[in-house]
């Protein structure tokens, strides 16, 4: 049977008490909303109705890369009335499966159970049992039949023991779901339009209702504050920090590892505490990652060395590469294989030739360096004239003394050397030694100052 998917955002969140619309708050560098996005995706559906309102101009660009049907709640008068603003776009022979915005961790696993659940019944529930189930809407059963849900606020006592609780989706006919919306009131505690009021509609028409449930309750819970988000975020690290694992990456500890995007990974790959990734990041085979490095869209190939408290983003590291510790690969940056990166290096726009280093305290920018060439410690390229930036290249087995400056556009040739603190203006020619530097003179009988 075809079905559409609403996903109610409309809410404010007012407990997470920001100018960002909750379901704009990320888990894993990604908006709450966009991972049920993704996860619907999975899904066979014919369309998605994003029912919005609270931060709509934040809400439009955030997630305008997403074919959507936009819903607009202009007031936020409940979860039925936010399903109402769907239903002109709802067909009567098509199901509804209706989502919450709030809680993103729901897999597609789950969600095709529910959606098989509801091929042999009118509705179908998806429900939890929790320990603590306080603020939910309780889940009322007559026998097995689910007759009714109530929400928290308007439960007895007696039926605030009730540990089955609804997790707000749920799936039923278009026709179905139309009838009952446009029977709902607001007489209730919270004077809200509930969909939860068209369960109790369904049973006494003699509808057939089925509950499903998820395989962990991680997967429906809500976020509703910042302490929820915290955890909900931890929950997905540890999901992703497993599955990397499984693939054959150790993780030191793995309750110390982000993972803010997608990683691809080879096999053997050790990584260190305290490791951020984020964005789009490959990592080869027997790779290492020492700890407090931060990876961003960047590829480190297979056996490469990546020391503690580096940074590399927008950047290709090559097959046994080092870099760092306290490395700085800025965009642009290429290390070609077997070449080295020490501490308090920075790169950007540069490409290091095959095995050629820069040990020490180096800013290479807009620079090309050839094979074997060595960038003695605290060597600089001047590329910028305050207006314009400029290239520097250095060719195969140059040897550029420490603390030298390279001033661009300059060509240092192949083999060529220069002498440590050399200022360099002019091109140095194949095979030249070039010093730029002034001449030591030594003064034999010259007496030190004395204090008057
Ligand atoms: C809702 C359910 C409750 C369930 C719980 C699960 C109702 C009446 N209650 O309660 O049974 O146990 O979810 O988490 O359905 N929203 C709108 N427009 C509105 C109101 C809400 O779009 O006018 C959206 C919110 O943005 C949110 C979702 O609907 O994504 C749920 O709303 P929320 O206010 O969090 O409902 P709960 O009180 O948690
Ligand atoms: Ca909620």
């Amino acid at each position: 049977m075809a079905f559409s998917v609403v996903v109610l955002a409309a809410g404010k969140g007012t407990r997470m008490k920001s100018s960002l619309p909750k379901v704009l708050h990320s888990i894993g560098g990604k908006p709450m909303v966009q991972h049920i996005i993704d996860t619907v995706n999975k899904l066979n559906a014919t369309n998605i109705h994003l029912v919005y309102g609270h931060g709509r101009q934040q809400l439009q660009d955030r997630l305008s890369h997403n074919t959507l049907s936009w819903c607009l709640q202009d007031k936020q008068l409940g979860t039925g009335h936010a399903v109402q603003q769907a239903i002109p776009h709802i067909k009567d022979d098509e199901d509804v499966l209706i989502l919450v915005g709030d809680a993103p961790l729901i897999k597609e696993t789950t969600l095709e159970q529910l959606i098989a659940v509801k091929k042999n019944a009118d509705l179908a529930l998806l429900t939890v049992e929790l320990d603590d189930p306080t603020g939910m809407g309780r889940i009322i059963r007559q026998g097995d039949q689910v007759t009714a849900i109530v929400e928290h606020k308007d439960a007895s006592l007696q039926q605030r023991q009730i540990k089955e609780t609804n997790t707000g989706m749920m799936i039923m006919g278009g026709k179905d779901l139309k009838r009952w919306l446009s029977n709902l009131n607001n007489n209730n505690a919270q004077g809200e339009f509930y969909l939860t009021d068209i369960i109790e509609m369904a049973a006494k028409e003699g509808k057939s209702i089925q509950a499903s449930q998820p395989s962990s309750a991680i997967e429906v819970e809500g976020i509703n504050n910042r302490v929820q988000l915290a955890a909900i975020e931890r929950a997905y690290q540890m999901e992703q920090a497993n599955a990397l694992m499984m693939q054959g990456v150790s993780l030191s500890d793995p309750s110390r590892f982000d993972l803010r995007g997608e990683l691809e990974v080879g096999q053997d790959i050790n990584i260190d505490v305290n490791v951020i990734i984020t964005g789009k990041v490959k990592i080869g085979s027997n790779a290492s990652i020492g700890a407090n490095c931060i990876l961003s869209d960047c590829e480190v190939a297979a056996n490469a060395v990546i020391h503690a408290n580096s940074v590399i983003e927008q950047a290709v590291v090559g097959e046994y590469c080092s870099v760092g510790p306290y490395a700085r690969l800025r965009p642009g940056s290429v290390m070609m294989e077997q070449s080295k990166v020490g501490n308090f290096v920075e790169m950007k726009k540069t490409t290091l030739g095959k095995g050629s280093k820069a040990n020490h305290l180096s800013y290479l920018g807009d620079t090309e360096v050839g094979v074997g060439a060595n960038i003695g410690a605290g060597t600089i390229t001047c590329n910028y004239d305050g207006v314009n930036k400029f290239k520097t290249i250095i060719k195969d087995g140059a040897f550029i003394g420490s603390n030298s400056s390279l001033v661009a556009p300059t060509v240092i040739g192949v083999n060529a050397t220069v002498g440590a603190g050399s200022t360099i203006t002019k091109e140095v020619r194949d095979n030249e030694l070039s010093i730029a530097r002034g001449k030591q003179r030594n003064l034999e009988s010259w007496q030190r100052p004395v204090k008057k």
